[in-house]
């Protein structure tokens, strides 16, 4: 089955994860992360890959101007509903957009689902006027949440059995191939999905210790910025 096809099928039960304890705490510190990351927020910021609008609610409500694609109409139909903000349905390959015309880009959890990164990634490079920037999150290849969630996925239909996973090297061998610059990784979860939530304010003190620290090579969610030069 093609990603895209499973986000059709599982849409409606998208956003139940980020109700459960652990889903909200995942959601909190990856966004704590990716917001500190952004330096650009004046413009315009698309947000790639949107689904439920997650990140695209978010943006709004800080006041950023925000646009949402998704290549999936059922996803979006949920977006839609959360927000007044343009939305597009669209293929992150070939991105309805004229060049230099947005001021960044934020993509989460998009990337492991294509099958042509370096096409979306020169396609980021296009649409981006210069000095804006591209802030992408990913799953790593290098972490304890993700091989269970791998393994899981075996036995049951997941979202990560269509996953392509990444390790921090290879993100950032991409961004520079692609001609990005300044580039920086950060690093967050690093605890299997099945902790017990009593333990919760104590792993959110180590994924804010651990974010900037090598250890953000083994974190399960990963995140890159890089600037068009
Ligand atoms: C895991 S969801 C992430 C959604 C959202 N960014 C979030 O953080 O909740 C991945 C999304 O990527 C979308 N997607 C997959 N391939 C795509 C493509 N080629 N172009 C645009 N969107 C795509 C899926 O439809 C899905 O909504």
């Amino acid at each position: 089955m093609e990603p895209v096809a499973y986000f059709e099928q599982i849409a409606s039960k998208y956003d139940t994860w980020y109700t459960t304890p652990i889903g909200s705490y995942v959601d909190a510190v990856e966004k704590e992360q990716v917001f500190s990351l952004m330096k650009g927020q004046k413009g315009v910021i698309l947000d790639l890959g949107c689904g439920t609008g997650n990140y695209t609610l978010a943006l709004n409500r800080l006041g950023i101007k925000v646009i949402g694609l998704d290549k999936s109409m059922e996803m979006l139909k949920i977006a839609i509903q959360k927000m007044s903000v343009p939305f597009v349905l669209g293929d992150a390959s070939i991105l309805p957009f004229k060049n230099q015309s947005l001021d960044s880009i934020l993509s989460i959890t998009l990337f492991e689902f294509l099958t042509y990164p370096e096409k979306t990634l020169s396609e980021i490079y296009r649409v981006l006027r210069p000095k804006g920037e591209i802030i992408l999150g990913t799953m790593n290849t290098f972490s304890a949440w993700f091989l269970f969630k791998r393994l899981k996925s075996i036995f049951k239909e997941t979202a990560y059995r269509y996953a392509r996973f990444y390790t921090v090297n290879q993100l950032k061998i991409l961004f520079k191939q692609a001609g990005f610059i300044n580039l920086t990784t950060r690093g967050v979860i690093y605890f299997p999905a099945f902790i017990p939530c009593f333990l919760i304010p104590l792993v959110e003190k180590l994924d804010r210790k651990w974010a900037t620290s090598p250890l953000r090579h083994l974190a399960a969610f990963v995140l890159i910025r890089g600037e068009k030069p």
